[in-house]
């Protein structure tokens, strides 16, 4: 298929669909149990109508955007997923030097196949957060965040709603086995447990199963102690009411991902564009908000920038990329998305990326944010 026929990221789903064996194809495509959310993460922004307005000088846009103080030259950065070695023999190399060659921002997985430094060594210019799991060991813990304060992670993104794997039934059906060549890469290096049940432990989030390798007791009070040990910002990803948010705040986070990890935790919560207003609202000024989950067209993205986000992030789009031609793939994926949100803006009147369109919904209750 040559890159002329894949014109918007659904496209590039389908390619990997045809492409991908099923052990890869199940891993990445996965819901938890009946699928409701993952299906709403995509459906909810279906229902959200723009409002354009005319006649304002459009000639210019500027879609730049500031992060926890660094510029990043669109709002549209990429999610942490676990294993892109599954995708492409690039992995996340790949995908950081994409996000890099657009000026954006990578979140890291904890579950890469290649070490962090690797990834940071492969574009040092790319602005890149640390996705970080709590694991009970605190000690393995402590020295992923040492790690990744010395590569030159910016931020540290907590995921919080994975204190125990969802159950996708794909992942059970047929059981995903992790291919030989690949590593749990940030586990399996000389400063961390070098044992085998690390391995083993990681492997769980993969198949699903009960994921030892989180720290199912972990809880507010442990925000003080990961301030304790590092001075990145924090970010809690995977926030999704305004009484976490209100939480967040107290406990002196510097953000947050509203996330539901694309479909693949509790099933039935409300899709993420759905749970960014009243998030946005109880974070006030307080901590800048960002989203992911669904996110495919420039009008996606630019109903969530409406809504109050200040970024939105990207999860299995990229993977799409990169199963498509590892870097160049990612990156096509990245200018399809910002060539949409360029056109999506002109054709809503507006000029900054930062300055928000007017969204209605359905009912017809329009609201300006
Ligand atoms: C994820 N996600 C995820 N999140 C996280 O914090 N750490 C991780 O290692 C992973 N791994 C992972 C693997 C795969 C295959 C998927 C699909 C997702 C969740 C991810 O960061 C993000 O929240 C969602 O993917 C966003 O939804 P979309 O863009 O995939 O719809």
């Amino acid at each position: 298929m040559s890159s002329d026929s894949l014109v918007c990221l659904k496209d590039f789903e389908k390619y990997a669909k045809e492409h991908l064996n099923r052990n890869s194809w199940g891993f990445f495509s996965a819901g938890a149990e009946g699928c409701q959310t993952l299906r709403d993460n995509e459906e909810a922004f279906r229902r959200l109508r723009l409002r354009p307005r005319f006649l304002r000088d459009v000639s210019v846009r500027d879609m730049s955007a500031t992060v926890l103080g660094q510029r990043v030259d669109m709002p549209i950065g990429i999610s942490p997923t676990a294993n892109q070695g599954l995708a492409s023999p690039q992995g996340e190399i790949g995908t950081a030097k994409a996000a890099a060659q657009f000026q954006t921002c990578m979140i890291c997985s904890t579950y890469s196949n290649f070490t962090m430094e690797d990834i940071m060594n492969s574009s040092p210019d790319g602005l890149k957060w640390f996705q970080l799991y709590v694991r009970p060991d605190r000690e393995t813990t402590a020295g992923l965040v040492r790690r990744a304060e010395r590569a030159g992670y910016k931020a540290l993104v907590l995921t919080v709603d994975l204190p125990i794997v969802g159950r996708r039934y794909p992942d059970l059906r047929h059981g995903f086995s992790m291919p030989p060549h690949l590593r749990v890469a940030n586990l399996g290096n000389a400063d961390l447990s070098q044992n085998k049940k690390d391995r083993n432990e990681a492997l769980d989030y993969g198949m699903g199963g009960p994921d030892q390798s989180s720290d199912i007791a972990l809880s507010w009070k442990d925000i003080a102690w990961l301030r304790s040990i590092c001075s990145l910002p924090i970010i809690l990803k995977g926030i999704l009411t305004a009484e976490d948010a209100r939480l967040a705040v107290q406990h002196g986070v510097d953000g947050i991902l509203v996330s539901n990890h694309g479909g693949r935790q509790l099933d039935g919560v409300p899709a993420t564009i759905e749970a960014l207003p009243e998030i946005v609202q109880a974070a006030g000024d307080k901590l800048e908000v960002y989203m992911d989950g669904g996110v495919r067209t420039g009008t996606d993205v630019l109903k969530a920038l409406a809504l109050g986000a200040r970024a939105v992030f990207i999860g299995r789009p990229a993977v799409w990329g990169l199963c498509y031609k590892g870097q160049e793939g990612v990156a096509k994926v990245l200018s399809i998305l910002k060539e949409e949100l360029s056109l999506a803006m002109a054709l809503s009147g507006v000029s900054f990326s930062q300055i928000p369109a007017i969204v209605v919904s359905p009912s017809h209750s329009s609201t300006r944010v």
